[in-house]
């Protein structure tokens, strides 16, 4: 057993509570290998901005469980001598098991989520209630989740959504005592979330409904990548072949988080940015060989895509 504590990392109620209060949120950004973790930590520590490191089930057994924690140490110490200790966080996303969810708190993650929300309601309830029971003990907090996101995580994938019941918020955060809860207003995993011509929307008027249920508590926002369109086209002009989509405008997510969102999920917006950096360096460089050479350039694109969503979006900077 290793505690998160011992790791430098902390848990997330801190800092979602001073996120509620200041109407921002906390960026939560996936990785799986070390370009991308540099990433988060430089444009976190330029920002003065808290993080959430998380890592899903598949990054777990593509990078190994044991190498993520070392690299999340190593990047708490990164920023130590980079000169800003800002809070790290080491989350689960999307675990599916209540033996995932220990396993990463034995490892020194300092916050799982369990997302039973694929189950029906009871069961979800029971599956929460047990991870929640076992984290506590080592003052791990817990992400839950009520309805259905649309698009593909892992190995689930769900073509429409179903939106977050707030007539079951009070009694799934009562029975289950979970830290957090991830709803289901409109957005949606993957890079492939809207045609052109559709209208996304953000269903402010059901956060405001869960909001009145539940006060003050901390909601999360899942599926918040944007597919920016300039990297998209920068990708296909590189030999790319990615199909038309849009994703969940920067100012809807802007505005969500002024209220009790606190926690918002970027991961395929980093994906498309890496790409479009690799592909350009590919095409343009067609004689380098060097990893370094590509992927340093990505990690550089991937920081500044991770400072505008701090600064723009996120308004989480200068918040430590
Ligand atoms: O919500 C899912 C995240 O984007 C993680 O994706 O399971 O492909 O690592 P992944
Ligand atoms: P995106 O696919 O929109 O980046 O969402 C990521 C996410 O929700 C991770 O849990
Ligand atoms: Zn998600």
């Amino acid at each position: 057993m290793v505690s998160y504590k011992d790791l430098g990392l902390v848990n997330s109620r801190e800092l979602f509570k001073k996120a509620i209060n200041g109407g921002y949120a906390i960026p939560a950004f996936n990785f799986n290998n070390m370009e991308q973790m540099q990433a988060i930590i430089q444009a976190c520590v330029e920002t003065k901005s808290p993080v959430i490191l998380q890592v899903s089930s598949g990054a777990r057994k593509y990078a190994n469980q044991t190498i993520l924690r070392y690299m999340a140490q190593g990047g708490v110490e990164y920023a130590k001598e980079l000169g800003c200790q800002i809070p790290i966080v080491l989350h689960l996303d999307h675990g599916d098991t209540f033996e995932l969810c220990k396993s990463c708190i034995e490892y020194g993650f300092s916050s799982v989520m369990i997302d039973g929300s694929s189950k029906p309601y009871d069961e979800n309830v029971e599956l929460t209630r047990r991870v929640v029971e076992y984290a506590h003990q080592y003052d791990v907090t817990v992400e839950g989740e009520l309805g259905v996101l649309a698009g593909v995580e892992d190995d689930v994938k769900a073509e429409s959504h179903t939106y977050t019941r707030p007539e079951e918020v009070e009694d799934f955060v009562s029975k289950t005592g979970v830290d957090s809860l991830a709803i289901s207003i409109g957005t949606s995993h993957g890079a492939y979330k809207f045609k052109p011509g559709q209208k996304p929307e953000i269903r402010l008027d059901i956060l405001h409904e869960i909001e009145k249920r539940i006060p003050g508590f901390p909601i999360v926002l899942h599926g918040s990548s944007s597919v920016p369109q300039d990297i998209v086209a920068e990708i296909n002009h590189y030999g790319g072949r990615l199909k038309d989509s849009i994703g969940i405008p920067e100012d809807q997510l802007r505005e969500a988080a002024k209220s009790a969102v606190c926690k918002i999920n970027i991961d395929s917006d980093g994906r498309l940015a890496m790409t479009a950096a690799i592909r350009k360096v590919f095409v343009e460089h067609p004689e380098e060989f060097d990893p370094r050479k590509y992927l340093g350039p990505a990690r550089e694109k991937l920081k500044n895509l991770y400072k505008h969503k701090i600064y723009d979006v996120l308004g989480s900077n200068d918040k430590m």
